[in-house]
């Protein structure tokens, strides 16, 4: 039951979840009946509500609409095999949510508070859990700053919001990847490490480039050599090279992404040597040459695994072996996509039933 002390609750008069499909679901335009919603004020966070989704009011002095103070972070809720509900690590992304908070200038959200808000709310809108192969629960928290003021400095008042979609697969197939080394994403002492709605526009005109040139998605280098890999527009990335599971190091240019080192883990538990380090575009080119890159793929909570069956390298153009062919990342997805619905080993303790 929802814990009337903590939070106020102001139900949908009527759900709207029997007009839904959530068999054939697109990702992100269907939106549970419920949000979340919290005002930070007078320097402390405010009485948090459940409200029926739907539109804010919004100065258009907001501050958040034009100094970027924005930050957000994805999650994923499971539908388990007894009807339960699951979320997957959720204390990672609150972390990471505060990481990226104190990075912009914004205030803590306390991490038990954000706990209980995201699942009271999961447990209000429990049956918009799909349960299909691919589907989930997305969940995505925000904070902006909305005080009205002209000027740059941070805001003095923040709106914290949690709402939930139900989705299928972001990538509905593999992805061709282009590797950037004009554009930049993220720099030394940069914002990179954070989830900032700014790095995400940012990347915008150079995907939209990479698209116009076939590809799906960009692989971003470094800032000040464009000589090493340090992620995917939506997700980490990760390479199998001769037979071990390679990732860029997280750090201050690369997002520390909770499926990236799920992943890398589970690798590891199963035997299978890791390394994160850097990873230079030329030992992937030469890789892909020798025979050595065998798979390669991005991992992203959205995302989840997603097999990459082409790099496009300055030069030139080229494909891995066909996905079919690959030992590694489909072993490693189904253990953890059986970890995350109730369905394999959880090792870790990573499954949090609601
Ligand atoms: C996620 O994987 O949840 C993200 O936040 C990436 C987003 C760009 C869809």
């Amino acid at each position: 039951m929802l814990t009337k002390t903590l939070f106020d609750f102001r139900p949908v008069a009527e759900s709207r979840i029997t007009a839904m499909n959530l068999k054939e679901l697109p990702f992100g335009s269907v939106f549970s009946d419920h949000q979340f919603r919290m005002v930070y004020s007078d320097g402390k966070w405010q009485q948090g509500v459940i409200e029926p989704f739907g539109d804010m009011m919004l100065s258009p002095a907001a501050m958040g609409l034009h100094y970027g103070q924005a930050i957000f972070e994805g999650m994923k809720a499971f539908r388990q095999p007894d009807g339960e509900v699951a979320l997957f690590r959720p204390m990672e992304n609150i972390r990471r949510f505060n990481k990226s908070a104190e990075r912009m200038s914004m205030p803590l959200m306390d991490e038990g508070l954000f706990l209980s808000a995201l699942t009271e709310l999961i447990k209000i809108d429990k049956n918009w859990t799909p349960d299909g192969e691919g589907s989930s629960l997305y969940i995505r928290p925000f904070m902006f700053a909305s005080e009205p003021h002209v000027g740059v400095r941070p805001s003095e008042e923040y709106r914290f919001v949690i709402f939930t979609c139900p989705v299928g697969p972001y990538y509905k197939g593999n992805v061709r990847v282009k590797v950037e080394t004009f554009f930049t994403r993220a720099a030394p002492g940069g914002t990179g490490y954070a989830k900032a709605a700014g790095n995400y526009a940012a990347s915008l005109k150079p995907t939209a480039m990479a698209r116009d040139e076939g590809y799906d998605q960009i692989l971003w280098t470094d800032a000040v050599e464009h000589k090493f890999i340090e992620e995917s527009g939506t997700m980490n990335v990760v390479f199998v090279l001769d037979g071990k599971l390679v990732s860029p190091a997280t750090g201050d240019t690369v997002l520390s992404g909770v499926t990236r080192d799920s992943v890398l883990r589970l690798a590891a538990y199963q035997g299978i040597e890791i390394e994160e380090r850097k990873v230079a575009v030329s030992e992937l080119k030469a890789g892909a040459a020798s025979g050595a890159l065998t798979e390669a793929f991005g991992v992203g909570t959205a995302a989840t695994m997603t097999p990459i069956e082409a790099i496009g390298f300055p030069g030139g153009d080229v494909a891995l072996p066909p996905v079919e062919q690959w030992q590694i990342m489909p072993v490693l997805s189904k253990l953890l996509d059986d970890l995350r619905r109730g369905k394999g080993e959880d090792p870790f303790g990573w499954r949090v039933v609601i």
